[in-house]
């Protein structure tokens, strides 16, 4: 991946980035010279993000569900790499299920780890950021903005995701710091996309139907927003919901879009 900014001397941590768009944004930074630390539940994928971000990284083990995990993985990662320039906090859980088929303890899975993993990781890092000048940058998801079937749990643990972002950007703004969140549209190869989509050429089809500039995302895309967001060029940017999703965001419903090629009424 193509480095476009300086991040020499920066301490960037992400939590729920050893693997899909978290590990690639982790690698971004890293190529641009950042001191990277990662964290996630799983040691195998821990060390499987370790092996690509190169020696320098740091690889901790911690569920954004477990506040005094977090709040340890934390300060190990201050000890280690120093002051946060940039944290990122992108750790989620997703299955399709409508409400009927979705038990008390399937939403919660969902919301404890989405929305209060974000709460525990954001307010444990506050300690630890360097201020002024950090950028706090949540992964959110379109669930925060725009209902779907089967996603009841994503779309309340989102939307609470987006609001607390907001919430933080005017809490901590007047200590300088600047608290953001990216919303990706489909991203191709990832975790996300296997659970969401249907597979194989007509599902990726369908999905690049739904994007205007015809193309499913790449990791990339999202790591160079967030490049972006964690630099001095957006000292200015805080509080901000940022699709980074071809223009997905905005298309026309397929069923309006058929009744146009056919022309219309
Ligand atoms: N449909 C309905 N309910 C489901 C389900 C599905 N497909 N998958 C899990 N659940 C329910 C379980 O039955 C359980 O509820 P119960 O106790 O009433 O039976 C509850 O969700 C918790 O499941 P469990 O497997 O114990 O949770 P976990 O903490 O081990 O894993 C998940 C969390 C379920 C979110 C798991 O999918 C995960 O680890 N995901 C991470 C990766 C991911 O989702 N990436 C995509 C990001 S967009
Ligand atoms: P992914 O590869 O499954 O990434 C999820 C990461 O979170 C993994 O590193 C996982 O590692 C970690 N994680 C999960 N539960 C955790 C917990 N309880 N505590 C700590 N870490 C945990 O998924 P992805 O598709 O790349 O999605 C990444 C982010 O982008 C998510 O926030 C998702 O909502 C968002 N997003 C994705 C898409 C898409 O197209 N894929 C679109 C919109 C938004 P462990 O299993 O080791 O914990």
């Amino acid at each position: 991946m193509n480095a476009t900014f300086d991040f020499t001397d920066r301490h960037v941590v992400v939590f729920g980035g050893t693997t899909g768009i978290n590990l690639g944004i982790a690698q971004t930074f890293a190529a641009a010279g950042a001191r990277v630390s990662v964290a996630s539940r799983k040691q195998e994928n821990v060390d499987f993000a370790l092996a690509t971000l190169g020696s320098g990284a740091l690889g901790l083990v911690a569920d954004v569900r477990d506040d005094a995990a977090v709040a340890a993985a934390l300060a190990t990662a201050r000890a280690r790499h120093g002051e946060i320039d940039v944290l990122i906090s992108g750790a989620a859980g997703n299955f399709l299920a409508d409400v009927n088929s979705m038990s008390s303890n399937a939403f919660k899975v969902v919301v404890e780890i989405d929305l209060q993993g974000s709460f525990h990781v954001a307010r444990r890092a506050y300690e630890h950021l360097r201020k002024p000048g950090a950028s706090v940058i949540f992964i959110s998801a379109p669930q925060a903005v725009v209902a779907m079937p089967y996603q009841a749990h994503v779309c309340a643990a989102k939307a609470g995701v987006d609001q607390l972002m907001r919430v933080l950007a005017l809490e901590w703004g007047p200590a300088g710091v600047r608290v953001n969140a990216i919303s990706p549209g489909p991203i191709e190869g990832t975790e996300g996309m296997k659970r969401l989509a249907p597979q194989g050429p007509e599902g990726d089809a369908l999905v690049r139907g739904m994007v205007p500039l015809g193309r499913m995302g790449t990791t990339a895309d999202i790591a160079q927003l967030a490049m972006f967001l964690g630099s001095d060029a957006a000292g200015y940017v805080s509080g901000a919901l940022i699709p980074c999703d071809g223009g997905a965001q905005n298309m026309l419903t397929p069923m309006i879009v058929a009744a146009a090629e056919k022309g219309g009424a």
